[in-house]
């Protein structure tokens, strides 16, 4: 696939495959990310007509999951990952062989679906931030909960299976001490909007084109606006 790259303020957006593109970019402090999960898609019982972003997720390859490699610690000092319970064995494991420090962190859905059938209630997701020395969360006592509570993001309004809110990418971006971030599986740019605000520069990369063009538009407004803003 062509790679396209469009530079928007202190944000660098490219769109192909980021396991060609992030190697190239050399040594990247941060980076945090919503890779594709390993996720069972079938199944679902009576709730399955419910369960639509799940047929989404399975349509778009989101079920795969990914390379571990791609987070290696060559590449970064630090990562933020977010993973499926299935997920949680293998990847801490590789993280902990890694990286210095782990913590498993959680976000807590204020509206999930009300289903559970055989299985748990998907009410929260998991995310992982793992450090190297000098890499470490920053924040006070208030910022570093292993939690934050938020309802489920804006799938919808940008006709992505898995967007991640904003409240969510705002407490985790919050806890990063870096000031570039790069997300290699960005999707819609919900990392990107939250690192922008935050001030800090930004690398996306995203191979679905759908995806990126509303990366691209997203970032555009917040750029646009914490101009005006300023
Ligand atoms: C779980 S979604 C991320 C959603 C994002 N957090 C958001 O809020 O919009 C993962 C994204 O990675 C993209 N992706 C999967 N494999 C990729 C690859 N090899 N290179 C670049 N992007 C990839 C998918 O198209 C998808 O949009």
């Amino acid at each position: 696939m062509m790679v396209r790259e469009i530079i928007i303020g202190a944000a660098r957006l490219i769109l192909g495959n980021s396991y060609q593109i992030l190697p190239t970019l050399g040594f990247i402090p941060q980076i945090c990310t919503d890779p594709p999960y390993v996720l069972r898609t079938s199944g679902g019982g009576t709730f399955r007509k419910q369960r639509g972003h799940t047929d989404r997720i399975a349509e778009e390859g989101m079920d795969q999951g990914f390379d571990h490699q791609i987070i290696n610690p060559l590449l970064c000092g630090s990562v933020v990952v977010f993973c499926h319970n299935d997920q949680v064995p293998k990847l801490s494991t590789y993280l902990q062989g890694s990286f210095d420090r782990f913590a498993l962190c959680m976000w807590i859905k204020t509206n999930p679906m009300p289903m559970a059938n055989k299985h748990y209630q998907a009410d929260s997701e998991l995310y992982i931030h793992a450090w190297n020395h000098g890499y470490h969360p920053i924040g006070g006592l208030a910022a570093k909960k292993r939690h934050v509570t938020s309802q489920v993001g804006r799938g919808g309004q940008f006709d992505h299976p898995t967007v991640k809110p904003d409240r969510v990418m705002d407490k985790i971006v919050g806890n990063i001490g870096a000031d570039l971030i790069c997300d290699p599986f960005m999707g819609t740019g919900s990392t990107g909007v939250a690192a922008l605000k935050a001030g800090k520069r930004f690398i996306g990369i995203e191979h679905n084109p759908k995806h990126f063009d509303t990366a691209v538009s997203r970032i555009r407004e917040i750029a646009s606006s914490l101009q005006v803003a300023a």
